[in-house]
C-alpha cells in the first residue's frame, strides 16, 4: 500500500470525510506478517526470575529449559491457554557465553541441556508458542552475545528451531542509527526465513528521552514496541508508566492498533508488590490500553485471586476487542482519573481511578454524557462493572449520572453497551 501525501490526504478529505474516518485507521501501516492482529497474551520470565543462573542453589528459578517446561504445563493445566495466553517467553540470560563454530547463538549447555529446539518441540506440543530474547547491539543486557552483525543467521536460527516471538532488546548500541538499522534489518531478516515470527521491539525506548521515535516507522517494522522503562514489581513503577502514557497520549494511542501495539511491559500480578486494588488497576488499564498481556509470575504458586482476575474473561476481552483501538485518559480530577476505550459494536470501555493513597473508598459521581465522547449512552446504555467485581447496573438514560466507590488506588472498570435506536 503506498501513503498519500498529506496535501492529497486534504483533498481527500474535503471530497470524502468518511474516507478520512477509513483512512485514518488505515494510514499507518502495520507490520504485514500477519500477526499480533489483537495484543500478544502469554507469560515472560524477566520480571519475576530475572538473570538467575544459579542451578545448583536455585534449580526451581534459575533460566533453564525446566522453568519453561513447567510453566507450559501449567498454562495449559491451569487454565491460563484456555484464557488466551499462548506464547511461552525466555528473556535474557539463555545463552551460552559465545557462539558456535558457525556463528550462531547457542543455549547454554547446562542449563538448557535439550536445545531450544526441542523446548520449542514440547511447547509446541502443548498448543503454545515458544517466545525468545535477543539484542540489537554487541551484548545483550545481561552481557550475552549481541546480534550486531548477525542478524540474518539469528533470524534463521531462530526460524530453524522453531521460535514464534522475537523480543529485540536495545542494550550495548552505540548510535541512534544503528539501532534504527538494526531494528528494520531483523525485522526483515524474520521475513525473509518465511516463518510467522511476533517482533517484539524496544526501539522507541532507547530513542527517549533525546530523540522523537517516528511511530508511523516502528510499526511498520514491529507488532509491539515498549517506549518505557522496565516494570517493576512496585507501585511506584505502575504509576510511572500510566503517568507517561497519560502524558504521551497525543503521541502514540492513534497508531497502535491491529498488527502493531504500544508495549507497557510486563504483568506484575501475583507477585510481592501490589495490593489487591493495585493489581486491579493493572489489569484495567492494561485492558484499557491495548497492551500485550504478558505475565511475569510464578505460575506454580499463585494465589487463587489473582489468577482469577488474570484469567477475567470480561477484561480480557476488553484488551482483546477487534476493533482495536488504543485508550486514553479522558480527565485527571483532583484524586480521580477516567481513562476510556472505544470497543465494537459501539461500546466503550470506562477505568475509573482512585488516586488518593489515603482513606476509604471514595465516592464518584460522573455525568453519563461526559463519556464516549458523548455518545456512549445516547440514548441510553447498559453498563457493567467488570472489575474489582462483576456487578450489574442496568439500564441508564443519556442524562443521567452514574455514582460508584473506588477503592484508594484501586480501579472501577465498567462496560458501557449502548442500546441501538431505530
Ligand atoms: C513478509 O512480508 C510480505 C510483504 O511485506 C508479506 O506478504 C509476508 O506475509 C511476510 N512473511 C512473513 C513470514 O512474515
Ligand atoms: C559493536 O562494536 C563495534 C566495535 O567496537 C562497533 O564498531 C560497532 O559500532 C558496535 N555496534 C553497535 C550496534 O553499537
Amino acid at each position: 500500500m503506498k501513503f498519500c501525501s498529506s496535501q492529497r490526504l486534504g483533498s481527500v478529505l474535503a471530497l470524502f470525510f468518511f474516507a478520512l474516518v477509513f483512512w485514518d485507521v488505515l494510514g499507518v501501516r502495520a507490520l504485514d506478517n500477519g500477526l499480533a492482529r489483537t495484543p500478544t497474551m502469554g507469560w515472560l520470565h524477566w520480571e519475576r526470575f530475572m538473570c538467575n543462573l544459579d542451578c545448583q542453589e536455585e534449580p526451581d528459578s534459575c533460566i533453564s529449559e525446566q522453568l519453561f517446561m513447567q510453566m507450559a504445563e501449567l498454562m495449559v493445566s491451569d487454565g491460563w491457554k484456555d484464557a488466551g495466553y499462548e506464547y511461552v517467553c525466555i528473556d535474557d540470560c539463555w545463552m551460552a557465553p559465545q557462539r558456535d563454530s558457525k556463528g550462531r547463538l547457542q543455549a547454554d549447555p547446562q542449563r538448557f541441556p535439550g536445545g531450544i529446539r526441542r523446548l520449542a518441540n514440547y511447547v509446541h506440543s502443548k498448543g503454545l508458542k515458544l517466545g525468545i530474547y535477543a539484542d540489537v547491539g554487541n551484548k545483550t543486557c545481561a552481557g550475552f552475545p549481541g546480534s550486531f552483525g548477525y542478524y540474518d543467521i539469528d533470524a534463521k536460527t531462530f526460524a530453524d528451531w522453531g521460535v514464534d516471538l522475537l523480543k529485540f532488546d536495545g542494550c550495548h548500541c552505540d548510535s541512534i542509527n544503528l539501532l534504527a538499522k538494526g531494528y528494520k534489518h531483523m525485522s526483515l531478516a524474520l521475513n525473509k526465513t518465511g516463518r510467522s515470527i511476533v517482533y517484539s521491539c524496544e526501539w522507541p525506548l532507547y530513542m527517549w528521552p533525546l530523540h522523537q521515535p517516528n511511530y508511523k516507522k516502528i510499526r511498520q517494522y514491529c507488532n509491539h514496541w515498549r517506549n518505557f522503562a522496565d516494570i517493576y514489581d512496585s507501585w511506584e513503577s505502575i504509576k510511572l508508566i500510566l503517568d507517561w502514557t497519560a502524558s504521551n497520549q497525543d503521541r502514540i494511542v492513534n497508531i497502535a492498533g491491529p498488527g502493531g501495539w504500544n508495549d507497557p511491559d510486563m504483568l506484575v500480578i501475583g507477585n510481592f508488590g501490589l495490593s489487591w486494588d493495585q493489581q486491579v488497576t493493572q489489569m484495567a488499564l492494561w485492558a484499557i490500553m491495548a497492551a500485550p498481556l504478558f505475565m511475569s509470575n510464578d505460575l506454580r504458586q499463585i494465589n487463587p485471586q489473582a489468577k482469577a482476575l488474570l484469567q477475567n474473561k470480561d477484561v480480557i476481552a476488553v484488551n482483546q476487542d477487534p476493533l482495536g483501538k488504543q485508550g486514553y485518559r479522558l480527565r485527571k480530577e483532583k484524586d480521580i482519573e477516567v481513562w476510556e476505550r472505544p470497543l465494537s459494536n459501539l461500546a466503550w470501555a470506562v477505568a475509573l481511578r482512585n488516586l488518593k493513597e489515603i482513606g476509604g473508598p471514595l465516592s464518584y459521581t460522573t455525568s453519563l454524557v461526559s463519556l464516549g465522547k458523548g455518545v456512549a449512552c445516547n440514548p441510553g446504555c447498559f453498563i457493567t462493572q467488570l472489575l474489582p467485581m462483576k456487578k450489574d447496573y442496568g439500564f441508564y438514560g443519556w442524562t443521567s449520572s452514574f455514582k460508584t466507590q473506588i477503592n484508594p488506588t484501586g480501579t472501577v472498570l465498567l462496560k458501557l453497551e449502548a442500546i441501538s435506536v431505530n
